[in-house]
């Protein structure tokens, strides 16, 4: 069901220090950062080949990612991405599979601009996964 790896989500503290950090010591083509206040983050993303790796800092008091940085100060990495064909599809057969989608179940548009919706980390190896219609 999973295809492509779409990315690989890093929670920082300073989003433009991070995408120094990517483009200074490992040469990579990072682009400017975008305020999403309805997510409650900060994102910038790095384009690789293959992937991406999007950097999350939080973005007002409610952001999703502010206890992650609690617990992480330094950051680390928060989710990974995989793209499906078909969301709806997807969800119904994860709740089938007796996974738990996180929120109410509806996929929600993402930092792409295309639905998403996320697993719980517990039901998935101890990571949180974001699928994205592709
Ligand atoms: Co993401």
């Amino acid at each position: 069901m999973i295809g492509r790896l779409n990315h690989v989500a890093i929670a920082v503290k300073d989003v433009r220090a991070a995408s120094d950090l990517y483009r200074g010591a490992l040469g990579a083509s990072v682009d400017p950062p975008v305020p999403q206040p309805e997510h409650g983050v900060t994102v910038a993303f790095v384009n690789l080949p293959n992937t991406k790796i999007e950097f999350l800092e939080p973005l007002g008091e409610a952001s999703p990612i502010a206890a992650f940085l609690g617990r992480n100060p330094e950051g680390g990495i928060h989710h990974i991405c995989y793209e499906v064909d078909d969301i709806a599809a997807a969800r119904d057969r994860l709740v089938r599979e007796g996974a738990r989608v996180l929120g109410t179940g509806e996929p929600k548009i993402g930092a792409h601009g295309k639905p998403v919706l996320f697993l719980h980390p517990k039901d998935f190896c101890g990571t949180l996964v974001e699928l994205e219609q592709a």
